[in-house]
């Protein structure tokens, strides 16, 4: 769609120029004092195709699945809804209970379910493809070894912790002649296509600037970067990948441009010991004086709130079995007083070629979750909020807004990042199928610059200076 094509789509061309409410005009001219919005001439909806999450495929790709934890589930649920596409026929995890639930949930034979990854892969290959869901520190070796038995990955990001294992593992996949698809899963949720189809059409002019911004949610922080999977940035990626690798990707392609400096800020504010109230012991559950009102209390989070309970796999929200998780596990203990070094804020700011910029904001001091982003055009500005998304053209004053309800269809209700994850599968799928990476669009390729970008941040941030890329 180019930016006629877009324009005429809104019912905004006639007679080959762009219709003007005159009187709209006239009020939008007169001088604006500071901070007011000028008057919107027209609105419409921006009405774009959510598109069919069924591979439909011949035949389906047959798949192992690499780390049965919370990604390795989301994706093998894809195989649940669209069994004639994709086969889950192998699994691989170290605890036994996720194991023999995939297995169970799948069919999987007995000599196709594995503990350790090592052992999956030191037998031939047994599927057309697998996922490495397994922790961030443990990417690098199964990829290596599962391009080299001529299997097709789809790989979690970060894809690992070091720049050099990144660029090993694109070598090795230019080496096999193998797919790797990273999972960059925003790329492929129905808004951020939208909204790159708009900016594809030219309707924004060029772009000149992007605010992008990642809310982390305050309770989100506590359970994955203090307590939980990532609070040490030595132990898995510093969070500008673990967390933020999908936003650096997000505006590099966005903007559809290189990116040639980056320099970062950002550091550990709050979670450290020596902000833990008076009298804090080890663990909520030992009787905190604070625990009625610290936002980040074990049990008002686990327990009361019943939020990000996956982790435990419980088999019921049973009070009593998260209050034992809580004396027993990581999660319990005070967000003061644990092995932590993930920044809890991060800022970032990227030159691209041509002179554009973007900043980039990570908080984990937020109520809710997602992304927000503006975009600066020659001709135009969008605000969204990965829910909806707002285009304000200048020279007609018209608003048109991108709000299509994508959880409200049904086979997009359990598909997370809003409908990313299973959208990834769906095209992962085809190109395994037509053995055709082009049908991708986070490829290896181009997901390891993003992480170059990610990399380059947080040597800025450590040396406090901005950083060619
Ligand atoms: N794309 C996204 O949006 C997104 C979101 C969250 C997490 N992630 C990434 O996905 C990966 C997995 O995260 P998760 O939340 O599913 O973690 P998880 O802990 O729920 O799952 C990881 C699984 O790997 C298994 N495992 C560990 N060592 C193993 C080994 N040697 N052999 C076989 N299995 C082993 C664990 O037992 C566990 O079940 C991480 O790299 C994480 O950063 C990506």
């Amino acid at each position: 769609m180019d930016r006629r094509e877009f324009f005429k789509r809104m019912g905004l061309i006639v007679a080959g120029s762009v219709a003007l409410d005159l009187d709209a005009k006239a009020n939008t001219m007169m001088s604006l004092s500071e901070g007011e919005i000028p008057e919107i001439a027209a609105s419409s909806k921006i009405a774009t195709k959510i598109p069919d999450m069924d591979a439909k495929l011949e035949k389906p790709v047959t798949v192992m699945i690499i780390g049965a934890g919370s990604r390795g589930r989301a994706y093998a649920r894809y195989a649940e809804k669209f069994p004639q596409s994709m086969k889950v026929v192998g699994v691989a995890d170290l605890n036994p209970n996720r194991r023999r639930a995939m297995a169970k949930k799948h069919n999987i034979p007995k000599e196709n379910q594995f503990g350790d990854f090592h052992d999956a892969l030191a037998r031939p290959k047994l599927a057309d493809a697998v996922v490495i869901s397994t922790p961030d520190n443990l990417h690098y070796e199964p990829c290596m070894k599962a391009i080299e038995l001529g299997y097709d990955v789809l790989l979690e990001k970060p894809v690992a912790p070091t720049e050099k294992e990144c660029r090993a593992i694109l070598k090795q996949a230019h080496k096999y002649n193998r797919i790797v698809a990273v999972c960059h899963v925003l790329r492929y949720a129905p808004y951020f296509v939208a909204l790159k189809e708009v900016l594809d059409s030219g309707a924004i002019g060029d772009i000149v600037n992007i605010q992008h911004f990642e809310p982390i949610r305050y309770a989100h922080m506590a359970h994955s970067y203090v307590r939980g999977n990532w609070p040490l940035s030595k132990k898995t990626t510093p969070i500008i990948l673990a967390k933020s690798c999908h936003d650096l990707d997000i505006v590099r392609w966005l903007i559809g441009k290189p990116c040639e400096t980056i320099a970062a800020e950002g550091s550990l504010h709050l979670f450290r010991p020596e902000n833990a109230p008076k009298g804090a012991p080890e663990r909520c559950t030992d009787g905190c004086p604070h625990e009625a009102e610290c936002p980040y209390s074990a049990i008002d989070i686990y327990e009361r709130r019943k939020q990000h309970l996956g982790v435990f796999d419980l088999p019921r929200k049973d009070p009593a079995l998260i209050r034992e998780k809580l004396k027993t596990t990581n999660y319990g203990r005070c967000v003061f007083r644990c092995e932590n070094d993930q920044c809890d804020h991060y800022v970032a700011i990227m030159k691209f070629q041509d002179g554009v910029t973007a900043s980039f904001s990570m908080d984990a001091f937020t109520p809710w979750g997602g992304r927000r982003t503006r975009i600066m055009g020659t001709k135009g500005f969008i605000e969204g909020d990965m829910s909806t998304f707002t285009f304000y053209d200048f020279r007609s004053s018209h608003k048109s807004v991108w709000d299509q309800k994508v959880s409200e269809v049904a086979e997009y209700k359990d598909a997370g990042h809003g409908g990313g994850d299973h959208m990834l599968v769906r095209d992962f799928l085809r190109a395994v199928a037509a053995q055709d990476e082009k049908l991708l669009s986070s490829t290896i390729d181009v997901s390891i610059e993003s992480h170059v970008m990610g990399f380059m941040a947080e040597k800025s941030r450590k040396s406090m200076k901005k950083v060619k890329i």
